[in-house]
């Protein structure tokens, strides 16, 4: 450990017993935002994300920080942006400021028919919290509000840290006016530490930080062969339809192994962590029998390399369905991104790799939709070697793994080139059964309780040493921690 010593056994102590009694109220305001349906996509209430913004706004006040405001910013069409909630206490003579991030916003319920309990009603089954945005990422949101509960009221004027409250309410639509708010209100959001609670732990005893996420492309493809419909009696078998053509083009996304066929993209190699593939099956929930596709570890393959997904596709659908020939099919592509790569450059290679593999002479448009870039950290210096003991102890002594993610937090990049100096930590309240954007999303109480606890401890020990000895050694931040 770097930095001045960590804070007494009775500190950590009573910031246990503070953080356990204040569980109770955090998990009640986490059911209340859990009900408001604040769905980013722009096809949701978009009045949802004021109302939640309003409510996060109102716990920050509530946990006693002095200013706290509701911003807008606009995204690159000239619309508005989501609301987003800044809370600011101005750090003490020397000390060094925290900017605490987490988002408001959440992914799509899906169909309400495959959640076994509602998915906008918060419902607890065996320890764990069942509802969208239970973990990702409303109790992102609880960890830093409980943290302050935790350490605000002990905190004279001149103790603690400078802290920074940011709770964007876009993350899910890939921030769109992020670009624009950090024009804005860089001054508001400048900070030593950067702690982004968004993400995962490797099990729900080993806590995590986050040392790599991946990057986004995400594209609307078309593809296109006829004038009209027409009878597929008629004319199938000599005249290739949009849905041929498209089937043929997306098999030509991947080989025969089920890697990218898409060429000249990065790929790296993932740190040597334990993954077998049964805990892969397991955790991804894969059917017997079917097989795991790519090449390279598991993790390489979550984490360092490329992937693509098909997430939607616009055909008549199989209960309307007719006996036609299809003029025209869209589809909706969503690529991940290696650390290491430029996202321009990834788009441009897959709009190629689609033109160049068009089967039948089909028309084939690509409309870029979304780029995010991808984030690899440095997991050295003293504010690092501060969060590792924090989570230690806070995790019952549980060991630190260091990981990557196959998920985006595009931001992260955006904050760091505006805030070079800056150390950047990723946590989380997520674990392998958290099923994030899936129906009956959950997160584990347990980890929750140790999530704040773990930011508790980590706020009470910053010091500005640990901040100086970081500047100095930011020499090694910027490498690929998946390429170790
Ligand atoms: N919390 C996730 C990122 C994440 C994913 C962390 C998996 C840990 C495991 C974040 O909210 C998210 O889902 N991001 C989007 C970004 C996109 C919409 C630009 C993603 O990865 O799809
Ligand atoms: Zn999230």
């Amino acid at each position: 450990m770097t930095g001045t010593s960590t804070p007494s056994d009775a500190t950590v102590d009573r910031l246990r017993a503070t953080v356990e009694a204040l569980m109770p109220g955090v998990r009640a305001d986490l059911e209340e935002l859990v009900r408001i349906p604040s769905v980013s996509a722009a096809a949701f209430d978009q009045s949802t994300l004021v109302t939640s913004a309003e409510k996060v706004a109102a716990l920050l006040r509530d946990a006693g920080m002095p200013e706290v405001e509701i911003l807008r910013a606009s995204r690159p069409d000239g619309s508005d942006g989501a609301p987003a909630v800044v809370a600011r206490r101005p750090a003490p003579q020397g000390a060094p400021t925290v900017l605490l991030y987490a988002h408001h916003d959440v992914q799509p319920p899906g169909d309400p028919a495959d959640w076994a309990s509602p998915a906008f009603e918060p419902t607890e089954r065996d320890g764990r919290l069942y509802g969208r945005g239970t973990a990702d990422d409303k109790a992102g949101v609880m960890t830093h509000i409980a943290a302050l509960r935790a350490l605000l009221p002990s905190w004279g004027a001149g103790d603690g840290v400078g802290v920074v409250v940011f709770i964007e309410g876009e993350e899910e639509s890939g921030s769109p006016s992020f670009a624009d708010f950090l024009h804005r209100y860089r001054d508001r959001l400048q900070a030593d530490v950067i702690v982004v609670a968004d993400s995962d732990n490797w099990t729900v005893d080993s806590p995590s930080l986050t040392t790599s996420l991946r990057g986004l492309v995400e594209a609307d493809l078309e593809v296109r062969t006829l004038a009209h419909a027409v009878h597929s009696g008629m004319y199938g078998g000599v005249v290739p339809d949009a849905m041929m053509a498209m089937t043929t083009l997306l098999a030509r996304l991947w080989d025969e192994a089920g890697d990218l066929a898409v060429p000249d993209l990065v790929a790296g190699h993932a740190a040597d962590l334990e993954y077998p593939e049964a805990q892969a099956r397991r955790d991804s929930g894969v059917l017997d029998g079917v097989q795991l596709v790519g090449s390279g570890s598991i993790l390489s393959r979550m984490w360092t390399r490329p992937s693509i997904t098909v997430t939607g596709i616009d055909a008549p659908s199989v209960a309307t369905a007719s006996n036609t020939l299809q003029p025209v099919v869209r589809a909706k592509l969503s690529m991940r991104l290696a650390p290491g790569q430029d996202p321009e450059t990834a788009y441009q290679a897959l709009r190629s790799h689609l033109l160049a593999t068009a089967p039948f002479g089909a028309k084939v448009e690509v409309t870029l939709k979304e780029l995010g870039k991808p984030f690899a950290g440095d997991v050295s210096g003293a504010v690092y070697d501060r969060a590792r003991w924090a989570l230690a102890r806070a995790w019952d002594g549980a060991e630190v793994v260091h990981q990557g993610i196959g998920g985006s937090i595009p931001f992260i990049a955006d904050l760091t080139s505006v805030f070079p100096e800056a150390t950047v930590l990723v946590t989380g309240v997520e674990d392998p059964d958290t099923r994030a954007h899936g129906y009956d999303e959950s997160l584990s109480l347990r980890v929750l309780e140790r999530a704040c606890r773990a930011e508790a401890l980590l706020l009470s020990s910053l010091t500005a040493e640990d901040v100086k000895t970081d500047v100095e050694g930011t020499d090694v931040k910027g490498k690929v921690p998946g390429d170790r």
